[in-house]
């Protein structure tokens, strides 16, 4: 992710449909300050939230890996935002998997996924990439369901 992403960036995280379950959909300005704190994880964790192409160059959304605290425990999670008229097509799921296993690889010993109660497509692909329900908690000062699985050692 860099500073040319913001267009589509900024179009994919304004989306009502795609920001369902956050507080509001992103401005253009927070859309940037997303590309920032990537660029920002990629410098201090080797790591963060990419863009997710198709193989002719298409963007499809972002998804990758970022440090997050859920009730004061700070772990790796993987994410994923795809775009509204390409959901359903196995693309956050293909994606997340790939994320998964550079973890492992990474040395990673532990995968979440922090997700809105509500949100079962997340949690499909949370499921299906095979992390599993953990507890309820809290995370930026909202409830959510913690997808955890431990990682093999690379
Ligand atoms: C979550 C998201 C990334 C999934 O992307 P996607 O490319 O459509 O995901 P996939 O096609 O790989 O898989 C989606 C799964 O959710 C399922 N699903 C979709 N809508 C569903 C619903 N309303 N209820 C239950 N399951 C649903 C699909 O059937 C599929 O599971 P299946 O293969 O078992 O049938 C996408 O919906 C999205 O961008 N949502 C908005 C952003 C977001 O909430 N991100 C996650 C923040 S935690």
């Amino acid at each position: 992710m860099a500073d040319d992403d913001l267009d589509v960036m900024a179009a994919l995280l304004g989306d009502p449909e795609v920001m369902r379950y956050y507080p509001r959909p992103k401005t253009r300005d927070e859309a940037q300050g997303w590309i920032d704190w990537n660029k920002r994880n990629y410098a201090e964790h080797g790591f963060g939230l990419w863009i997710v192409e198709t193989t002719s160059g298409e963007f499809v959304g972002d998804c990758g890996l970022t440090v997050q605290r859920v009730d004061g425990v700070d772990d790796v999670e993987v994410g994923y935002h795809v775009r509204a008229d390409l959901q359903g097509r196995g693309y956050a799921t293909e994606a997340a998997a790939a994320c998964r296993d550079h973890a492992a690889a990474l040395g990673v010993r532990r995968l979440i996924a922090v997700i809105a109660p509500e949100n079962r497509p997340s949690q499909r692909v949370a499921e299906k990439i095979g992390l599993s329900f953990e507890r309820r908690g809290r995370s930026h000062g909202r409830d959510i369901v913690l997808y955890a699985s431990a990682l093999p050692v690379a």
